[in-house]
């Protein structure tokens, strides 16, 4: 059996303060006045200057830049070698002053950069105090430039439907002055940038500071020799966001935030702390603490560091209660240097840490103060949770001794209509949709997530896979990761896992999904390991993993990492009669075989069904069968470019989470999956390229459910009392017609009436999860299906042939909105009948206003084809529904209210209101 030392982790700031005047100070430490702040982290979201060009204007390149020439929506997975494609040879290549960025992870001394004379840029306009950006865009972040479009329609764009046919390449500028006053002379300062995308350089008062290619990571750079406190001080980002660079949409910008923190010389280090725990019950823990101090003064210095543990308040967000405090220690920090110091606390009856609903996702805080001559001068912060994992090879994954079953999924890091922007209110709106859901696991899909992300799952207790890499040496697009994969693939690896190892919610690093190693033998299982090898370094506690859909058990690549995360082959790819015309990877079910020859290993799904469906869409005949491909005549149709909503129709590697299912089942010790996908993403529109969004979510793009939403439901929440019939009952065409009903509950007995007369009663035999009724012949009227779970009366759904659409109904998910310009508010608007009832199939185009101190800051719909850009205020309706997201003004005061209008319906309206605090 394969056991990790249990442990815990916490790490950063969770931040749900509410910000107003754009400016944030972190401030851990109780009754502390600002002024006295020894750390301050200052958000430096607002007012920044933006220019976007789709060409390079400057030349400054990170590097000799590719181009493609041709493009082609259906850019699918290549393994082959990358070759090159043209060079532009009077790109003034920055790489060398960019690459010394990357020296704090990177081990070998002798593999560091130099930083090499000169100072390139300094010349350019854009980098100067003076320049006049008076003509950009003023804009704050997160900030995602592609996601307002307009969407590219035509055949074969720059950005085809794989990156989501929105603008998202080309080279952009983002300038901000900074008031640095001159009592900050002396000081550390560093600037923290959340997520850049992509191929971050920056400069600061004409100098080039460094930077970050990988638009996923985080990182930091040391502002402090070239800022000029109490002076002008002028702050320029360039980006550079390739096409064909991404199997997804990757959005484009400063999409997540940005900080300024000012430090003394003395200081923690950048993702400085490191909190493990062992022997873990619930009487006692042992927490082990790693804390690096950095001292960046011009004379070694004597520091005095203590570490207090205190429990974080779920509802304040605040430490309170000191449960412990590590031992004081005092160490000499050399100059330029940093030192690390151990130490270790036991604690008693801690409050552990763990996935709902059988257990609960307690926090800590560790306040890390150090004093140099008595004098305070750092504080920092570091979250955590207690628990222990075991990855067991037949019980699954234990949580502090408990089996919990894998009920995840896989989510991108796109929040739909808001792009990559990054927004906490809508990723908690995601994660609160999967609670529903009965989902307690998320895989990062597939690449390192804004922290607060994180910081979302810890507090409400989902287990995540956190992923960084699609792509290692051997390319899946022609400019993806592979380009940088030699110089950057171990900083980045150490930068994801130095920032993230502190989150509790975290139970296994993933190094790479599906990548082309896996069909390199020898060649490619030894990157795996070297890859393996660094997550280990910078985190010895946690399993490793990356995700095989071609690797089999006696390939080399799965020996290279501690858990087996299949795609797809686990319970077979391409194996079904259905399927058996379609060329490409075919595999029988693999679990069995892993198993054998990993006896030691635990085994998840990392991702399973790629099952593809249109909300509310339903296309006849319907396949009688467990699953098949979809194509244009089976359960697709490529004029509309919808597929039907029956949960039958997959990728052509892909299973009906029914054939899913049946498989874990058979297979017990398997520890569970992680469906692809959640939500709905921008790009990859797997079958239909044209359109712009991709169809395999359990939830559509707009926050809908599909049927699908139930048939998991029914399987991860045994105990909810569920009933839900398919299709909906509204279908004028097909009187007389052949129209299967599917209904999903957990229950094992169900009878089906239309219009009061029983269609039979069935069982829900052995490897079954839907009731099927697929001779039903159409009438208009009523459905209701009642079921039976142990004999006993479970659970009723009924649905009705509506009328025509008469009115609206608009259904806000809250009735008040925070005035911090960040807080949203989610309207749902329904198409009605004369009686209330919804219109199954309406697409009324439907005008949103607003009135009162708040902006519409997107709609949608959900539906993968429709290209009417996100900000607009006038959207068709899909299949009766449509979506409008609001927030208030930052400092807005009263009421905002919300109105639709469509010709021909009543209109609709509701009120929000504005309230200065909700979350802490
Ligand atoms: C997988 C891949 C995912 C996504 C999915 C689409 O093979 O890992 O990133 O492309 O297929 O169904």
């Amino acid at each position: 059996m394969m056991q990790f030392p249990p442990i815990t982790y916490g790490l950063r700031s969770l931040i749900y303060a509410v910000i107003f005047a754009g400016l944030f100070l972190f401030a851990p430490c109780k009754n502390s006045n600002s002024q006295e702040l020894p750390r301050q982290r200052i958000g430096l979201n607002a007012d920044w200057r933006f220019m976007r060009y789709d060409a390079n204007p400057d030349s400054l390149a990170y590097d000799t830049r590719l181009e493609i020439t041709e493009h082609n929506d259906n850019v699918v997975a290549d393994t082959k070698p990358t070759e090159a494609i043209a060079t532009n040879a009077s790109d003034d290549v920055l790489k060398k002053w960019i690459l010394p960025t990357a020296n704090d992870f990177i081990s070998d001394p002798a593999k560091k950069h130099q930083r090499p004379p000169g100072d390139p840029g300094r010349g350019f306009p854009f980098v100067q105090y003076d320049f006049n950006d008076q003509a950009w865009e003023s804009v704050d972040l997160p900030h995602d430039w592609a996601i307002s479009g307009p969407f590219y329609t035509e055949a074969n764009p720059v950005i085809g439907g794989g990156m989501g046919r929105l603008p998202v390449h080309g080279v952009a500028w983002y300038r901000k002055k900074l008031d640095i006053p001159v009592t900050d002379k002396g000081k550390s300062m560093y600037l923290d940038v959340d997520g850049a995308m992509s191929y971050a350089m920056v400069w600061l008062n004409g100098h080039l500071v460094g930077g970050w290619p990988y638009g996923y990571n985080s990182f930091r750079l040391d502002l402090t020799p070239y800022l000029n406190p109490g002076g002008e001080n002028q702050l320029a980002i360039r980006l550079d966001n390739p096409p064909h660079s991404s199997r997804w949409y990757p959005g484009g910008g400063i999409y997540r935030n940005v900080w300024l923190t000012k430090v003394n010389p003395v200081h923690v280090g950048q993702w400085g702390t490191f909190i493990t725990t062992e022997a873990v019950s619930t009487s006692s823990a042992t927490l082990n603490l790693s804390l690096q101090i950095e001292n960046k003064s011009i004379s070694d210095q004597q520091v005095e560091s203590v570490t207090e543990v205190y429990v974080l308040n779920s509802l304040s967000n605040r430490a309170e209660n000191s449960v412990g405090t590590f031992p004081r220690s005092t160490i000499t920090a050399p100059k330029g240097e940093k030192v690390i110091i151990e130490q270790s606390l036991f604690l008693k009856n801690p409050k552990l840490w763990g996935p709902p609903p059988t257990q609960r996702p307690n926090l800590y805080v560790a306040i890390t103060r150090l004093y140099s001559g008595g004098k305070l001068i750092d504080e920092y912060e570091t979250r955590f949770g207690i628990r222990s994992l075991d990855f067991h090879p037949i019980k699954g994954l234990l949580v502090n001794g408990k089996p919990v079953r894998i009920q995840g999924v896989n989510q991108h890091h796109d929040l739909g209509a808001l792009g990559a922007a990054f927004n906490i209110r809508a990723a908690e709106r995601q994660l609160e949709m999967l609670q529903e859901l009965g989902c307690n696991a998320i895989r990062m899909a597939h690449n390192p997530p804004a922290p607060e992300l994180l910081d979302l799952t810890d507090r409400m207790g989902f287990l995540v896979i956190d992923e960084i890499f699609d792509s290692w040496e051997r390319k899946k697009t022609p400019l993806d990761f592979h380009l940088i994969f030699p110089d950057w693939h171990e900083p980045d690896i150490r930068a994801f896992v130095r920032r993230d190892r502190n989150h509790p919610s975290i139970i296994a690093w993933s190094f790479g999904n599906e990548v082309g190693e896996q069909y390199t033998g020898e060649e490619g299982a030894a990157i795996a390991k070297k890859l393996h090898n660094i997550v280990k370094e910078e985190d010895p506690s946690r399993p490793t993993t990356a995700s095989m859909n071609f690797a089999k058990p006696d390939m080399p690549f799965a020996k290279a990492m501690d858990i087996i995360s299949l795609n797809y082959q686990g319970e077979g790819i391409r194996d079904a009669p259905a399927y058996a015309h379609l060329s490409g990877i075919k595999t029988s079910p693999l679990y069995p075989a892993f198993h054998q020859q990993f006896p030691d290993k635990l085994i998840v799904s990392s991702e399973t069904a790629s099952t593809l469906s249109t909300r509310g869409t339903y296309i006849f005949p319907v396949f009688d069968g467990l699953n098949a491909p979809v194509s244009d005549s089976v359960g697709g149709d490529p004029v509309s470019l919808q597929v039907s909503a029956y949960e039958l129709y997959t990728a052509a590697f892909g299973a009906s989470p029914d054939k899913v299912f049946s498989s874990q089942d058979e297979h017990p010790y398997v520890a569970g999956e992680f469906v692809w996908t959640g939500w709905d993403y921008l790009g990859e529109p797997t079958p239909y390229y044209s359109a712009r969004s991709s169809y395999s979510g359990i939830i559509d793009l707009a926050g809908f459910k599909k049927d699908r939403f139930y048939l998991y439901q029914a399987r991860w929440r045994p105990d909810h009392k569920m009933a839900h019939i398919l299709p909906h009952w509204t279908w004028p065409e097909r009187v007389g017609k052949i129209t299967p009903v599917h209904v999903f509950s957990a229950a094992d007995e169900a009878e089906l009436f239309l219009n009061d007369k029983s269609l039979g009663r069935k069982k829900r035999g052995r490897y079954e999860y839907r009731f099927r009724w697929d001779d039903v012949v159409y009438h208009p009227g009523e459905l209701r299906v009642v079921t039976y779970k142990n004999g006993q009366p479970w659970a009723g759904d009924t649905v009705k042939t509506a009328d025509d659409a008469k009115g609206m109904r608009l259904i806000a998910d809250k009735s008040h909105i925070i005035p911090d310009g960040k807080d949203l508010v989610f309207l749902t608007l329904q198409v009605v009948d004369k009686d209330g009832l919804p219109v199954p199939r309406a697409d009324n185009t439907v005008q949103f206003e607003l009135s009162g101190s708040g902006m519409i800051v997107a709609t949608d719909n959900g539906n993968p084809a429709d290209m009417t850009a996100f900000p607009t205020t006038q959207r068709k309706a899909f299949n009766g529904l449509a979506l409008a997201i609001v927030k208030a003004k930052p400092g807005a005061t009263g009421q905002i209210t919300v109105t639709a209008t469509s010709t021909g319906l009543t209109t609709a309206e509701t009120t929000i209101t504005i309230q200065q605090t909700d979350r802490k």
